[in-house]
């Protein structure tokens, strides 16, 4: 789908869209085309329930006169509502209006609105933001769709006043929706599709925008000690990889870094330990922490962010054979210390542990944030609204939870402590790889605390909000990409330039 911008004027005929007050207070736009169409507008508002309430939507197919196939009422609430979110929400949710309704072509009349949360040039800029973000599609393994079945909708033109600044404004707001784009095709590809050194090879297409990859193979991690991510690895046919993107956009390229580490489990069958049949193939987005990564790096070397940040990708896959790591099997990690890995299943926290300790070790950065589909435990907990947030810097934990406020990808902090620690000791080991099944999502924080060596770091469970199997204003079904967003508004909002 095309989103153009263009100077504003009322189209002689068409789709056109135009908003509506609470109260059922006409925006000028909306005003001239009840005038073009004698009194369509009015006499539609008169006789509908559609009150001017954000979200609300009401169509007039041809309506009497002006030679307009469809007119398009959008209720925007009252001013103090019409913030950034409200109107990315709003450009979402009319792309499936319009594509409901078989629509090719729209120009959506955005009227200047003084009294709104936001000026005219960034409220509309969030517009097609939204628009864009809802207009995702994976479908490129459907090859018998009908014309009819695919979406309608192709060009949303936005006509405002000042046409230029509020394309500004859309074009970062447009690289933040290519990283999202590019987590969300990651995320869904299947894992015959989608495995560690395909997944690496994905991250490496990052280059040409400027960001520094290497791979690290099974070889460089033998020799750093990685016994904790290759054991997860030992049982595939596909080796792991360690990714490791360098964006260095601060004037001085030596400013210690901010560092995203991401859980890559391109498949998780839990291996030895293995998941029962129903619904196992929703492990193939196992690696969302890692696609967010990727995907994040590709926003912000997308705007240029004048920040040095590192993003590391820990890739395996964890399967059962005659090779895998078995129960009661004890690895040692890059940090020297031992686990005994007494479930399979509870693999993320292996990758992270040796992916955590050489983020550290290496780049000394200012923190360190994971995001990983961790756990089971954290969906029961939270559900589906919002990820869970552990952080040993207070600092940090707020400003994540801020950044999740302000993008709609909300996080809940839940806590640490040395007593939840307690439940890792081991008979044999340093520590084993599981608690018991009381505070299970705390416990897995637990286990990741012990590899970042007082570096400020947080650790984000997206095992709720990775996938989605409902529509939402913004996400379409399928991959969510939960975390590009909040990520970039965080380095952006307290970091960049700072
Ligand atoms: N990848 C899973 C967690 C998960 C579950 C993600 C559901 C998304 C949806 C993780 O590797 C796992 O298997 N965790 C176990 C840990 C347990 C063995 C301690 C779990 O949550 O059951
Ligand atoms: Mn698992
Ligand atoms: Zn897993």
């Amino acid at each position: 789908m095309k989103i153009e911008f263009a100077e504003y004027a009322v189209p002689k005929g068409g789709v056109v869209v135009a908003g509506v007050m609470d109260d059922k207070v006409l925006t000028p736009g909306a005003a001239e085309l009840d005038r073009r169409t004698g009194g369509a507008v009015a006499r539609a508002l008169k006789s509908a329930r559609f009150q001017g309430r954000n979200g609300d939507r009401l169509d007039l197919v041809s309506p009497g006169d002006g030679g307009y196939d469809r007119i398009v009422l959008v209720g925007l609430g009252k001013g103090k509502d019409r913030d950034a979110l409200k109107m990315q929400d709003l450009g979402g949710g009319l792309v499936a209006h319009l594509n409901a309704g078989g629509v090719a072509r729209a120009t959506v009349l955005a009227d200047p609105m003084p009294d709104s949360a936001l000026q005219t040039a960034p409220a509309v800029a969030r517009l097609g933001y939204g628009a864009r973000l809802r207009a995702y599609r994976f479908d490129k393994y459907r090859t018998k769709e009908k014309e009819e079945q695919k979406p309608s909708l192709a060009e949303l033109t936005i006509a405002v006043a000042g046409a230029k600044a509020a394309e500004d404004a859309f074009r970062l707001l447009d690289r933040v929706a290519d990283g999202v784009a590019f987590t969300r095709d990651l995320v869904s590809e299947p894992a015959n599709v989608i495995y560690p050194e395909t997944l690496a090879d994905a991250a490496r297409t990052l280059t040409e925008l400027g960001v520094e990859v290497e791979v690290l193979g099974v070889h460089d991690m033998q020799r750093l000690g990685m016994g904790a991510l290759l054991g997860v690895g030992q049982g595939s046919a596909r080796e792991p990889r360690l990714v490791v993107m360098q964006w260095r956009g601060a004037a001085n390229r030596a400013d210690a870094p901010l560092a995203f580490v991401g859980k890559g489990v391109t498949f998780d069958t839990g291996g030895i330990s293995i998941k029962p049949a129903a619904g196992m193939e929703e492990m193939k987005w196992d690696m969302g922490g890692a696609g967010t990564v990727i995907g994040l790096m590709k926003a912000l070397a997308g705007r240029k962010a004048k920040i040095n940040v590192v993003g590391l990708a820990g890739l395996v896959e964890n399967m059962p054979s005659g090779t895998a790591q078995r129960p009661g099997d004890v690895v040692k990690s890059m940090s020297g210390q031992t686990i005994e890995v007494i479930n399979t299943d509870a693999e993320g926290r292996l990758v992270l542990a040796d992916a955590l300790w050489y983020c550290q070790d290496r780049f000394k950065p200012k923190f360190m944030v994971d995001l990983a589909t961790l756990t089971g435990a954290i969906v029961i907990a939270l559900g589906h609204e919002n990820a869970g947030l552990f952080a040993n810097s207070d600092e940090l934990a707020e400003r994540i939870a801020a950044s999740g406020r302000a993008t709609g990808e909300r996080c809940w902090r839940l806590p640490l402590s040395e007593a939840y620690d307690k439940a890792l000791a081991s008979e044999i080991a340093d520590m084993k790889n599981v608690g018991d099944r009381a505070g299970g999502s705390i416990t897995a924080a637990q286990f990741l605390q012990r590899f970042v060596n007082d570096v400020p770091w947080a650790h984000i469970d997206i095992a709720g909000m990775a996938w989605t199997k409902k529509d939402s204003p913004t996400v379409p079904k399928g991959a969510t990409a939960f975390g590009v967003q909040l990520l970039n508004h965080l380095v952006q909002e307290y970091y960049e330039g700072k």
